[in-house]
């Protein structure tokens, strides 16, 4: 696995791989590798000749008073991870790489960029936006994979890449989760022994939801009220948001609608800020 630091170069590398006829497919990740990130690897593997892998915590995407200092890094044993998962270049710029002196243009997805996730971290969509873009123009990948636990970060991603008119596919692959249902985060390091029960208790609440549905269930009200039940049930938390949305548009919608919906929803467990979604079918 090659490593590289540079924008510049790897910009050369991906330009001579495109011109030999490679098909390039890119996961961005912000490090901290977990089974998510690998399985997402695992699919740009099977999509493409050649994985680029990027590892950046990018400081444009946390709030006054987010988690960037403390975001979990571990380098070496990302390497090995991204390696073993069958990365071929692994791209880890620094922050001055990404944002030199003076870098002043930010992309801005609008409206979507301001509901649920960017109500409560006004300006993460608009840090998310601009490193994706850039990443994008720096590893000019055919395929770029993203996980669907981000399920607005991947609107915003596939919106942008529409009104942009930008040439690359994006794959979208499916939660992974502990046994206990727990979707893999890498900030679910920072869970307390107590709180961490606890958390199982979010995507209980979406399979009550999808259980309730699947049975014939369609008032959006007594159903959020009932996955908020189960979630406070389980102990001390501070549930953001529970959101029913219309997956094409990313709207919330008062009433469950063929062909499908789309439930995120977030929770703090003392310092811990969780997100979780399920999508349902329904006919
Ligand atoms: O999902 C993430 O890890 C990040 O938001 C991303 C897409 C790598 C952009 O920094």
């Amino acid at each position: 696995m090659q490593i590289i630091w540079s924008s510049k170069e790897m910009q050369d590398t991906a330009e001579q791989l495109r011109s030999g006829g490679k098909r390039i497919g890119v996961v961005p990740t912000m490090g901290f590798l977990h089974q998510g990130h690998l399985s997402l690897i695992g699919l740009a593997r099977r999509e493409s000749d050649v994985v680029v892998t990027t590892i950046f915590v990018n400081p444009a995407q946390f709030g006054e008073g987010e988690d960037f200092e403390r975001y979990p890094r571990n380098f070496d044993r990302d390497r090995e991870l991204a390696e073993g998962a069958g990365t071929d270049i692994l791209f880890a710029p620094d922050a001055m790489e990404m944002y030199p002196e003076g870098h002043a243009t930010f992309v801005n997805v609008e409206g979507v960029s301001t509901t649920l996730e960017g109500a409560f971290r006004p300006g993460h969509f608009m840090g998310v936006a601009t490193i994706v873009l850039k990443l994008l123009n720096i590893t000019k990948p055919h395929v770029a994979v993203f996980g669907q636990k981000d399920a607005q970060q991947v609107f915003v991603v596939q919106k942008m890449v529409t009104d942009l008119n930008l040439d690359v596919r994006i794959h979208v692959a499916p939660i992974v989760r502990e046994e206990d249902g727990l979707a893999l985060s890498s900030r679910n390091v920072y869970l307390q022994p107590d709180e961490r029960p606890r958390a199982t208790a979010l995507y209980r609440s979406l399979r009550h939801a999808e259980t309730q549905i699947h049975d014939g269930e369609r008032s959006v009200v007594k159903l959020k009220k009932e996955m908020f039940d189960i979630i406070a049930q389980a102990g001390p938390v501070q549930v953001d948001y529970i959101a029913f949305l219309e997956p094409s548009r990313f709207r919330e919608t008062a009433s469950v609608e063929p062909p499908s919906l789309l439930i995120t929803l977030a929770a703090r467990y003392g310092t811990t800020r969780l997100i979780d979604n399920i999508l349902i079918p329904v006919s």
